[in-house]
């Protein structure tokens, strides 16, 4: 037996941020693993780092974990909000915000806890680098739709809310071509283009703007009256929700304040579809897919990513590797420090090979004729 497991006799675990498919998975896979391979119990703290300040918690048995494997959101609750480090607090009638973190050594110390699975994006993951450097013994699982996690090749999440785009685009298609329109599907994704570009591929669009290649508006309009010239009278376009005109800035939809990012992005997809519309003279609809993209049963491909990654984060929490993630490095399952994942964002790289195959198919991202 190691040091590791000789201490460890309880681990937490808690879901941080937006929701994403998946969640379930990775939180059944810990608490089998741990229950059936370390005969170890398991608390669930709820409501992401709010239940551990305000020591919310149940005990997960593999009674609890039944039947979610295939059931989108999480049975623990979550929100963005709740930062330890910088928690708001009420003194003298004023808002003001304190470092709370001291409850959760409080919390965990009164529920017998020894180490935490913290589940998120890079807001929950930098509060667990900063709780790991505190002194807690911690492992991150990388969760977001958007797949802009540093240090890991995928998130879970993101291969269901691209199928969901996916599938959306098969319908505006029929749509698209029955009424002779230009169709604008906006996306998720924030900073990166991650969906925007897979889905686009995956569902057939002409014209895929996404925030790391700035567009040129004519440019798009020409590529869809290059379209009707070949009597191609119908052009799908997918936007990003952080795209961006060469000459402009992001479309902001509302500020969240007290969460990791305040920013909201959203509205691009109007911007592009009434400039089409008057440069083209074609008519063109929007559609804002939203938080579809965050629900529903996670993807076989999730599952199973989930599913590897909660195994993985209790195994190696046994292996006494506190304060890394869990990450997917190929086909292979892996762990990278959690200062190396908060780092920065992930985005699509420019000479990716999968921009070029999109730009062969001819595809254009309003950067060139
Ligand atoms: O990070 C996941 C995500 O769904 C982004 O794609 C989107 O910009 C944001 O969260 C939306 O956040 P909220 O649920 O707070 O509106």
């Amino acid at each position: 037996m190691n040091n590791a497991q000789k201490t460890i006799k309880r681990i937490g675990v808690l879901t941080g941020g937006g929701d994403a498919p998946g969640l379930n998975a990775v939180i059944r896979a810990v608490v089998k693993t741990a229950i059936r391979e370390y005969e170890i119990s398991v608390l669930g703290f709820l409501n992401g780092f709010g239940g551990l300040i305000k020591n919310q918690a149940r005990e997960l048995t593999e009674n609890d974990v039944a039947g979610i494997l295939p059931r989108g959101g999480t049975i623990l609750g979550t929100t963005n909000r709740d930062n330890p480090f910088h928690y708001p607090v009420e003194r003298n009638g004023e808002r003001i915000f304190v470092d709370v973190s001291d409850r959760i050594f409080e919390n965990t110390s009164i529920q017998e806890v020894d180490a935490l699975v913290i589940i998120g994006g890079d807001g929950s993951l930098s509060i667990a680098k900063e709780l790991n450097d505190k002194g807690m013994k911690l492992i991150g699982v990388p969760k977001t739709i958007d797949n802009d996690l540093y240090a890991t090749d995928q998130t879970f999440g993101f291969d269901t809310a691209l199928t969901t785009a996916t599938e959306a685009l098969d319908k505006l298609h029929t749509t698209a071509e029955s009424h002779h329109r230009v169709m604008v599907l906006e996306v998720m994704g924030r900073n990166a283009g991650w969906i925007a570009l897979h889905a686009g591929i995956a569902g057939g669009a002409d014209v895929i703007l996404i925030p790391e290649i700035p567009y040129n508006i004519n440019k798009v309009a020409k590529k869809i009256n290059q379209r009707s010239n070949q009597n191609k009278k119908f052009s799908i376009i997918v936007v990003a929700e952080g795209a961006k005109p060469i000459d402009g800035d992001v479309v902001v939809q509302r500020r969240v304040e007290e969460s990791f990012d305040p920013i909201r992005l959203g509205g691009i997809g109007q911007v592009v579809a009434r400039e089409i519309e008057v440069i083209t003279g074609k008519e063109s609809r929007v559609t804002v897919l939203g938080h579809l993209q965050r629900g529903g049963s996670p993807t076989a491909f999730d599952r199973i990513l989930s599913t590897r990654y909660g195994t993985a984060a209790v195994n190696y929490l046994f292996e006494g590797r506190y304060g890394h993630m869990v990450c997917l490095r190929g086909s292979s399952i892996d762990t990278v420090p959690l200062e190396e994942s908060i780092t920065g964002q992930r985005m699509v790289s420019l000479d990716s090979d999968l921009l070029r195959s999109a730009r062969q198919l001819g595809i254009s991202f309003g950067d060139s004729d």
